[in-house]
């Protein structure tokens, strides 16, 4: 099993899950959270001035798949996520050791 976690910007979240529900996933976790990338947080403001922000609010999309499955969703994500501009966030991939559906007691694969 593996994690996927896309960090994306808010205003793309209805978008990304549109693509995830066609595609198909077992589940997911969204949270808010904050970062910057490479430009530090750096945005254009009016005429021209740029102001810096430290840390600017982003979603990061969680979920928990089969190995096979990586692929698929994370191509999902990376068509209904990107504008083309700076800040459209990333994805990073993730082993995962173990799961558990805690109603059943159900484990591994069976439990995403
Ligand atoms: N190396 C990293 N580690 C952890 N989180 C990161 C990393 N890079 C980016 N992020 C997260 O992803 C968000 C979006 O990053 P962003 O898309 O600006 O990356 P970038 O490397 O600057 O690429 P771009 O040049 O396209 O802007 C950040 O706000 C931060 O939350
Ligand atoms: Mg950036």
């Amino acid at each position: 099993m593996k994690e996927i976690r896309a960090i994306i910007r808010p205003e793309r979240l209805d978008a990304v899950l549109s693509a995830l529900e066609e595609v198909g996933h077992p589940g997911l976790t969204v949270a808010q959270v904050e970062g910057h990338g490479r430009q530090a947080g750096i945005i254009e403001q009016f005429r021209g001035r740029e102001y810096k922000v430290d840390l600017l609010p982003k979603l990061e999309i969680r979920i928990v798949c089969k190995d096979e499955d990586v692929e698929k969703i994370a191509t999902a994500i990376i068509n209904s996520a990107r504008t083309g501009e700076i800040g459209d966030g990333k994805i990073f991939i993730y082993q995962v050791e173990e799961a558990i559906r805690i109603r059943s007691g159900e484990r591994g694969e069976a439990a995403i």
